[in-house]
């Protein structure tokens, strides 16, 4: 097979400590690929005024997939403060680069898979009679991830003509005697399109590997709209694929059955924030930020990156304590997506070998709190971790 040409954004914090990580292994398991390294996140925020410089889109656009570590985001007023003098009364508004990129390449398909590893410690554990079982969880969430809530249409103070075009509905009414001034808007706006495609993908998934279940959540009941399309186009999509169940839940409700029920879970396809917020509560159960990997997938472009975010306070560690298994199964999914599983199932079957074996763990793996001393406490650092997994490569 041609060699690859993967496009690398360690972005800030951990991410730069992990991704270098995740290459290692890929050299290991024999995955022939040139890397090319694209600048995102803070730094280029601060010099340069935009966290996602246009070389790294124009690289995107090249070479089209990318594995991604993690960036650090700030609110829009901090932001604008950390900026130097010459860059200030530029109108410059940050906005997070990870969200812009998924929004510029319509990367509209975010996989999240949840499964636990036996022997992690970290696994959700259930009290049963006097002792207590470990449900197996193998829970993969598509979450659509352009629109919904992530939009960024919306205003604090709404000009006139938006306000004028809300109250031609009924309900605006509720609202007549707040000012503009006094009001925030932020739009939940979903396309069937997208709708479509996520759940046409989710049940596609599910088909391909053996998942007896789809399960819808949103919350069709109060938001009728929005999550009323999503639920009409599941339904839709569940006539293609007569084996599969289509099971329907509210949010709420189904972080609730999270804990009660975890194992009875396959795939679950939701807008944009509620799979944000399904997705982390099922990494919870199989050992929360260290494990939690994910891709952004488009027509053309894909991304792939850990769930976690820059974890700015171990960036400069040294060695490093942080658990790179996240970005280890990160890199797994992005061999997946080119068709390399042989190579990802030696890199995941290498994980699961380490993690039941149970010699060495990362502090997140024995409850310790991050600080540099937990190496002498018999924590292993992100390498010996990371060494540990190429050991076990078959
Ligand atoms: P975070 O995920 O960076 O860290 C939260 C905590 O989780 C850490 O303090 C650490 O205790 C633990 N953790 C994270 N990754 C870990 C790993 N690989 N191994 C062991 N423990 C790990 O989330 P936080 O603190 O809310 O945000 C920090 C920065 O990251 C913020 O600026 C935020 O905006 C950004 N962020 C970026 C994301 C992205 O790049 N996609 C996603 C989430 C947050
Ligand atoms: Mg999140």
């Amino acid at each position: 097979m041609a060699k690859r040409t993967i496009v690398t954004m360690p972005g800030d914090g951990i991410g730069k400590v992990v991704l270098p990580e995740a290459i290692r292994v890929l050299d290991a398991v024999g995955f022939d690929a040139e890397y090319v390294h694209a600048d995102i996140g803070w730094d280029f925020w601060i010099n340069e005024g935009n966290a996602l410089p246009e070389r790294t889109v124009k690289l995107l656009e090249e070479h089209k997939l990318s594995l991604f570590g993690a960036i650090t985001s700030k609110p829009k007023d901090q932001a604008a403060a950390e900026l130097p003098p010459e860059l200030r009364d530029k109108g410059l508004v940050y906005a997070s680069p990870i969200v812009k990129l998924r929004q510029h390449f319509d990367l509209d398909i975010s996989i999240r898979p949840c499964r636990s590893f036996p022997g992690n410690p970290l696994n959700f554990i259930r009290r049963r009679g006097d002792g207590f079982e470990e449900p197996k969880v193998d829970a993969v969430i598509f979450r659509q991830n352009t629109e919904g809530l992530y939009g960024g249409v919306e205003w604090t103070n709404p000009p006139d003509v938006v306000r004028s075009a809300l109250e031609t509905h009924p309900r605006m009414a509720q609202f007549k005697h707040v000012p503009s001034e006094e009001m925030a808007i932020s739009t939940r706006i979903f396309s069937r399109g997208a709708c479509r495609r996520i759940v046409r993908e989710a049940f596609a998934y599910a088909e391909k590997f053996g998942y007896k279940s789809v399960t819808v959540c949103e919350k069709p009941n109060v938001i009728r709209e929005t999550s009323g399309m999503m639920r009409a186009e599941a339904k839709e999509a569940a006539k293609d694929h007569a084996g599969i169940a289509l099971w329907e839940t509210n949010i709420d409700a189904q972080m609730m059955w999270l804990t009660k029920n975890p194992e009875d879970y396959g795939v679950l396809v939701s807008g944009n924030m509620f799979g944000d917020i399904v997705s982390d509560g099922f990494a919870g159960l199989i050992g929360g930020l260290g494990f939690a990997c994910s891709a952004n997938i488009g027509r053309e472009v894909a991304v792939f990156e850990p769930t976690h975010g820059s974890a700015p306070k171990y960036e400069n560690f040294s060695p490093s304590i942080v658990n790179p298994i996240a970005m280890i199964l990160t890199a797994c999914m992005m061999l997946d997506h080119i068709g390399e599983t042989d190579k990802s199932e030696r890199m995941r079957a290498a994980v699961a070998a380490v993690i039941a074996e149970g010699k060495v763990r990362c502090y997140d793996m024995m409850r310790m709190i991050g600080k540099q001393d937990v190496l002498d406490h018999g924590a292993a650092s992100t390498p010996q971790m990371t060494d540990a997994v190429i050991a076990k490569l078959g």
